[in-house]
């Protein structure tokens, strides 16, 4: 039913959560991370319960993980390239501090 772009795709180095990965590189993060096995994208904010793609197609956000430092992004969505690091997104994101707060006195920077 469904075809890959290539019969022989090229494979690159990513990490995903501190570990190496290579995985095929003619697709996206979410693909990609599948085609190598991993099933756990990301967890829920309130149970924990463990997520992975839907619908592949940027309708569910099940997929959200961090992509080199940016929270949520749609990994089905971003085409995966060489030395990406992925993280899973477990629970719930921050916020970022307001805008002129003293960044001395939070106890993070997300003032928690
Ligand atoms: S798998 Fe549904 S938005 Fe990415």
């Amino acid at each position: 039913m469904f075809k890959t772009l290539s019969d022989t795709p090229t494979r690159v180095d990513i990490w995903f959560n501190g570990q190496p990965l290579a995985v095929p590189g003619d697709r996206s993060v979410a693909a990609a991370l599948l085609a190598a096995g991993v099933s756990r994208f990301r967890s829920t904010p309130v149970s924990g319960a463990a997520r992975a793609p839907f619908c592949m197609m940027g309708a569910c956000f099940e997929c959200l993980v961090e992509i080199d430092g940016v929270p949520s992004r749609q990994s089905c969505m971003v085409p995966v390239r060489a030395g990406m690091h992925i993280r899973s997104q477990e629970g719930a994101r921050d916020l970022p501090p307001e805008p002129g707060a003293d960044l001395d006195t939070l106890e993070n920077a997300h003032a928690r």
